[in-house]
């Protein structure tokens, strides 16, 4: 079955159960601040997971372009992706655990589906902690179709829990389904730790929602997200051990031989190769929603991802400008399905030719600083050492990956202060981070006097309403000018006129006490552990800066701020009203 097959008969089995099939979303998150990219099927959904009503209804299924880049650098080997589809399918408070098992069940068994044998198959389910009971029904749900109690492993929440997607959210038990694929038949008990079984397939039921203090809530409405990972479960089912062996990336392989010049493609496929043909695959989507290469978020991801796949190139002996012609089979290959790669077409081929033909320069123009850096250090120096600033400093000017300064180095007989390499990095990211939060958390207008205050007046607000409502109000959005801010947050109800009135005397309060606005930089954990509210989902910022006004508000945050809060002047709420479902907007203005 190729993974054509598997999405058209995923798509027809929830169709046909009374699903509505939806688009993919965008790699990039239209309204969620805590993550840089959508990560699972259910990211798009999450305020339809959180009650709003989606207009397509109660049961969806889709196939959604996704990125996870915390394991870029392992992409290479016969397993990591960056980019990847999910297939998935989703209950919005309508059906629940008995349905949602049995439907997994018909379409991975059934002739007509995937027909898979059940003696491949095994199950894990949610085994209960302090936070969430044993998943006694998902248990029961399995063995009333037949599954052998020594074929379900009961497991904790490391391994049977799936989310929040970003620090706060919604998350629940999940059951995971998988397949042997060593030789037959299969073992009679299931060892989740035994790695030929394969995960296929999971099926999350949301019931809880993480709040900010890290407790479970119940939600009101109980969720399904279930999650299939077309790359993977296309090999599974080939009977490949490696995605990239499938017809999914065969195209790319055959592209990449001919750029080689090679008459024949080569009996095994090496690192280099795999990460040219992923990285590739995985630009080509960024670039088809809307990422151009750059030095921060997204774009420095995809710049990262480009530079590291010509570097491959190069290392395989390819000296032309290559990318776009790889790119042009992503486009083909995926362009029914996703028809934003075709009408993208021009921008993506353009932008990697430019990408490439600026890295190209870059990397002469850095290999001759290169040689000049070394040819500083005297010949007879035994440890010849290329300092971490100058590590840097050719990363930041010309774009070398550090590994491939540390390669270059080694050529020459040196090595690379590693520890001064990431202490220059670091510094970099925390300013990229700042960059990041600053677009994330939504306008400020600029960075004037006026601005900065009404920046300060909304953490004010943020704390006071958790301080009036309680702890699940959360910022989902702000827009500052130097004329008024305003801030959406969750809240289920509209607020009354004496709520309004305490949070405005709360935040007159504070700035009549004109405490000190106070910056310090620090890694996310201890903002963490500090008590910070805010994001916490970026796996780029290693440092952060948190702004703490007295000891009344401690928040994640890029600034700028004001310096007291004495400067802020009255604190008056104009307006609350309803922003989308389980928002409320407040529009606040201070008056002189
Ligand atoms: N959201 C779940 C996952 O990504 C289904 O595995």
């Amino acid at each position: 079955m190729t993974a054509n097959d598997l999405r058209k008969k995923y798509l027809e089995f929830f169709r046909r159960n009374g699903h509505a099939v939806i688009r993919s979303a965008p790699l990039i998150p239209e309204n969620d601040p805590t993550v840089l990219f959508t990560t699972a099927g259910m990211h798009p959904l999450v305020p339809y997971l959180l009650g709003e009503k989606h207009p397509q209804g109660v049961r969806l299924t889709d196939c959604q372009k996704c990125m996870r880049t915390g394991d870029i650098d392992e992409v290479g080997d016969p397993v990591h992706l960056t980019f990847f589809e999910m297939l998935g399918n989703w209950s919005l408070g309508d059906y629940f655990k008995k349905e949602s098992i049995a439907w997994s069940f018909e379409f991975l068994t059934s002739k007509e589906c995937l027909g898979l044998d059940l003696d491949r198959l095994a199950f894990t389910v949610f085994a209960g902690d302090e936070d969430a009971p044993f998943d006694e029904e998902a248990f029961q749900q399995w063995r009333l179709h037949g599954v052998p109690e020594e074929r379900i492993a009961k497991l904790p929440k490391k391994d049977n829990w799936w989310g929040p997607a970003g620090e706060t959210g919604p998350c629940g038990p999940d059951t995971e389904i998988f397949y042997w694929t060593g030789p037959l038949p299969a073992p009679r008990v299931f060892e989740p730790s035994d790695k030929r079984w394969v995960e296929i397939w999971n099926n999350v039921f949301m019931q809880y929602f993480k709040n900010a203090e890290g407790k479970f809530e119940p939600l009101k409405q109980k969720n399904v997200d279930t999650g299939m990972g077309v790359e993977r479960v296309t090999a599974v089912l080939q009977g490949k051990s490696s995605c990239y062996d499938t017809e999914l990336f065969a195209p790319l392989f055959r592209r990449l031989d001919e750029i080689r010049g090679l008459a024949e493609a080569p009996a095994e496929r090496v690192r280099s190769e795999r990460v040219v043909v992923e990285h590739i695959r995985a630009s080509v989507f960024l670039l088809a929603d809307g990422v151009q290469p750059g030095n921060v978020d997204q774009a420095y991801v995809l710049r990262r991802l480009i530079r590291r796949a010509i570097r491959e190139g190069r290392k395989l002996g390819i000296k032309e400008l290559f990318t776009a012609r790889m790119a042009e089979v992503v486009i083909d290959q995926y362009g029914e399905v996703y028809p934003e790669l075709p009408a993208g077409r021009e921008n993506i081929l353009e932008s990697l030719n430019r990408e490439e033909h600026q890295f190209a320069e870059a990397l002469e123009r850095g290999t001759r600083e290169f040689e000049k850096l070394l040819s500083r250090v005297p010949a007879h120096i035994q440890n010849k050492v290329l300092s971490g600033k100058n590590a840097f400093h050719l990363y930041e000017t010309y774009g070398f990956p550090i590994e491939l300064t540390v390669e270059m180095a080694k050529e020459a007989g040196f090595t690379v202060d590693m520890k001064g390499y990431q202490e220059a990095y670091e510094k970099h990211q925390a300013l990229s981070r700042q960059g990041a939060e600053q677009k994330f958390k939504g306008g400020l207008a600029d960075h004037s006097e006026a601005t900065a205050q009404l920046h300060t007046a909304t953490h004010l607000l943020h704390k006071a309403l958790r301080l009036v409502l309680g702890d699940h109000v959360a910022q989902k959005g702000s827009n500052i000018t130097a004329e008024r801010l305003r801030f959406d947050f969750s809240h289920p109800d509209k607020m009354t006129p004496e709520q309004l009135a305490k949070v405005e005397q709360i935040v007159n309060e504070v700035i009549a006490s004109d405490v000190p606005v106070i910056c310090q930089e620090m890694a996310i954990e201890d903002a963490r552990n500090s008590g910070a509210i805010g994001l916490f989902g970026d796996k780029y910022g290693e440092r952060v800066k948190v702004y703490s006004i007295g000891d009344f508000s401690k928040e994640i945050c890029g600034g700028p701020h004001a310096s007291h809060s004495g400067e802020l002047g009255h604190f008056r709420i104009l307006k609350e009203e309803s922003s989308s479902r389980g928002v409320r907007r407040i529009k606040a203005v201070l008056e002189k």
